[in-house]
Parts: structure tokens; C-alpha cells; sequence
């Protein structure tokens, strides 16, 4: 831990540290935009809400774990982290996607440890204990002679997944079958989301790359900044600014989710214009930490994942319409503006969470006229962090 945040901590909230309770009681989620304040400050950087936030939201919600994309043969699988957790999704031989913790049933090393890649079978490399595609385990070496131990029920323990769009959502909300079967009736976002995303056709674009970026950030704040309606665009990115008719930007709250769009006007910067076309920008949010960027022809995706209570990793994929060789130049261009404008978000977010550690610092206010989405999101997180602090009573 940085000794500089234990210091801040230390010194913001006195000899007497507020308990989890009172630090969520800070917020207020009823009342109107023009009334609401931001969630407390130490929402972002007291390391009891964090541990919260992954017990509740990120263990009980639906996760982006992979790219159907890389998931199309026998033997593909993905890995990540799911609240914390490590987590395979593998396609096995008889071509059905299944999730699984990523978690030996010997000594609990990680049995796949590449990002991603085709396999024919899984084998861990402590020991080489061996599964099968469908997480049944086969090969155990050495160990003839023990006693009580049925190989049947040492497999790798299943968790519920399911696929909506172009990704492999998991949820590692329990393992038994009636929690899988619970997981699986559950549907992913709510129906209006699920018909705009439709009508987008994102089946017609192709992933292109992937970037990774780590921010010395809180996951929220890098979701603030990205729902703030616009209003950083102008002072913050000269550049994406001159195509955005900024004084045109809507924001629309739904069900777990918001639509933040703008008409995109033709650009004087020919760099920007050449790769951000097509009618209108659409900006999607969805409760809690994944975002779709579509412009006509061209989608990124951000994927926030909340790594320490100041630390995050942002994982972006772009995808085209086009991408073949010819259209590789313009695609590499596209990708380049969007680097330019995480190389300024990320700067920003920094600077945020450093304040956030400040004494100085309490909460703040909202723009009635821009910030409608992060008022969704605060309360959102209120209400699931009230429900998980209940629980944690009971
Ligand atoms: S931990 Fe996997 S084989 Fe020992
Ligand atoms: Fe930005």
C-alpha cells in the first residue's frame, strides 16, 4: 500500500475510523439531480467498500469474461479475474461453452495460465494434474495409494455463463447446480438495452485489437469520468471535441444503464475526421463496469476492472467493420485517436483519486444539464452495497 493514501486515510477520518455503515449512510440516493452530491470520497478509497463492491456487485453480477470470438474451436479457452477470482471459460469437445474456477483441485494453483489460447486438454503445471475439457479430472500423477479420494468429485467447480452479443458473461455467484440453473434463468441486461444493442447489428464488425491500460485509480472514478455527459470533452479532448456538437449531447437513464450520445459533425482535424463518421456517437453504460463506443462502422469496448481500491485495469477492444488489409491503415489510425484520448482520461482519473484522498475533500455536486448518468450510477451502487452490508449482518 502506498503509504502516502495510509497516511491521508489516517489523518481524514481521525483516531476514530467511521464504521462501514456510517460510510455508506453518507449517501443520500433519494431526492433529485439538482439536490444530489456525489458519492462520499471515501467510497473510493476505503478498502473496506472495496472488499464490499467485490463481495456484492462484482460476485453476484454478470461479467464480461471473454470474446465469443476467441472461443470458436474445441480446446479455446479464455481466463480472467472475477472479483478477484481466477476464472476459465473453455469451449470443450462437444462444442458447449462452460465456466469454471480457474482453481486446481489439488493445491489450488491456476491450471490455465495463459491468457487465452487452444488446448486439448487442461493441465496444471504445479503438478500436473489433468482435466478434461468439460472440468472432469483424469490424470492425477503419484498418486496411487491414497485413501477416500474420488476423482469424480474433484473436477474443476463449474460457474454459470451465458452469452449475450458478441461476449462470454460469467457469474461466480455459486457452483451448485440450483445456483447455476438460477444463474442461467437470469437474463443478462434488461430487454430495452438488449433491443438497442440488437439494432446495432455488432455481428457485422470484427475485433481488430486489444489494449490493456493500469490506472492509480478506483474503478468508479475512471466510470465517473466516462458518464459525466460530455462535460470534460471540451477541456479535456481538443481533439475528439471538434467532431461532437457538444451543445447536442443527450444523455438517457434505462434499467441498469445509460445512452449518452452526440451528433458527429464533420471536422476541420482531417486525423479526426478520416476515423470517427456516421451520424451520431452512442456512448453505452452498463451497470456496472462495461461500456460500448459505437460509431458507424467502428465499436470499442471498455471493460473496468477494479484490481486494489486505488488501482484498475481498463481493457479496451476495438472492433471494425472492415478489416482487411486495405482498411488496415485507417483502423490502426482509429485505434491511435482512441489511445491519444485514454492517454488524457487516464491523467485526469489520476489526479481525481488523488484529491479523493485529500482532507480537503468530501463529496461534490452534479451538473443538472450533464451528469445525470453518474447519479444513476451512485445510487445503483448505493442500493447494492446497502443490500450487501444487510446481508453481511444477517
Ligand atoms: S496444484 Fe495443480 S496439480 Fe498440484
Ligand atoms: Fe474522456
Amino acid at each position: 500500500m502506498d503509504p502516502r493514501n495510509h497516511t491521508n486515510e489516517h489523518e481524514k477520518f481521525g483516531a476514530v475510523k467511521k464504521s462501514l455503515a456510517d460510510i455508506i449512510a453518507a449517501y443520500q440516493p433519494t431526492g433529485s439531480l439538482n439536490n444530489a452530491s456525489t458519492i462520499p470520497a471515501a467510497w473510493y478509497t476505503d478498502e473496506r467498500i472495496f472488499r464490499l463492491e467485490q463481495e456484492t456487485i462484482f460476485s453476484r453480477s454478470w461479467q464480461v469474461a471473454g470474446r465469443i470470438d476467441q472461443l470458436n474451436q474445441p480446446g479455446d479457452y479464455v481466463t480472467t479475474e472475477i472479483a478477484g477470482e481466477p476464472v476459465l471459460i473453455v469451449r470443450g469437445s462437444d462444442d458447449q461453452l462452460r465456466g469454471f474456477f480457474n482453481v486446481c483441485s489439488h493445491h489450488a494453483a491456476a491450471v490455465m495460465t495463459e491468457a487465452e489460447g487452444c488446448a486439448q486438454n487442461l493441465r496444471c503445471p504445479y503438478h500436473g494434474w489433468t482435466y478434461s475439457l468439460e472440468g472432469e479430472l483424469k490424470g492425477t500423477p503419484d498418486f496411487n495409494d491414497v485413501c477416500n479420494f474420488d476423482r469424480s468429485e474433484n473436477g474443476l467447480q463449474q460457474i454459470a455463463i451465458t452469452r449475450w452479443e458478441k461476449w462470454v458473461f460469467a457469474s461466480i455467484s455459486g457452483t451448485e447446480p440450483a445456483a447455476l440453473a438460477d444463474a442461467a434463468s437470469q437474463q443478462v441486461f434488461a430487454a430495452e438495452l438488449s433491443k438497442q444493442i440488437h439494432d446495432l447489428h455488432l455481428g457485422q464488425l470484427h475485433w481488430f485489437e486489444r489494449r490493456r491500460y493500469l490506472l492509480n485509480c478506483n474503478w468508479k472514478v475512471f466510470v465517473d469520468n466516462y458518464l459525466d455527459g460530455g462535460y470534460h470533452v471540451p477541456h479535456l479532448h481538443k481533439g475528439l471535441d471538434s467532431v461532437l456538437d457538444y451543445s447536442e449531447y443527450t444523455i438517457e437513464n434505462g434499467e441498469g444503464y445509460c445512452l449518452q450520445s452526440s451528433p458527429v459533425v464533420s471536422s476541420t482535424n482531417q486525423e479526426v475526421a478520416t476515423v470517427r463518421r456516421g451520424a451520431r456517437a452512442l456512448y453505452y453504460w452498463l451497470y456496472p463496469n462495461f461500456m460500448l463506443n459505437y460509431y458507424e462502422g467502428v465499436l470499442d469496448t471498455n471493460l473496468v476492472r477494479p484490481v486494489r481500491v486505488d488501482r484498475t485495469e481498463v481493457i479496451f477492444d476495438f472492433y471494425f467493420a472492415d478489416v482487411s488489409e486495405t482498411a488496415r491503415e485507417r483502423n490502426v489510425q482509429s485505434v491511435g485517436l482512441g489511445e491519444r484520448i485514454q492517454e488524457e482520461d487516464v491523467a485526469i482519473c489520476e489526479s481525481v483519486q488523488r484529491g479523493l484522498a485529500s482532507r480537503a475533500y468530501q463529496q461534490g455536486r452534479l451538473s443538472v444539464r450533464r451528469e445525470a448518468g453518474e447519479h444513476l450510477f451512485h445510487r445503483l451502487l448505493c442500493n447494492d452495497l446497502r443490500a450487501g452490508l444487510a446481508a453481511a449482518g444477517d
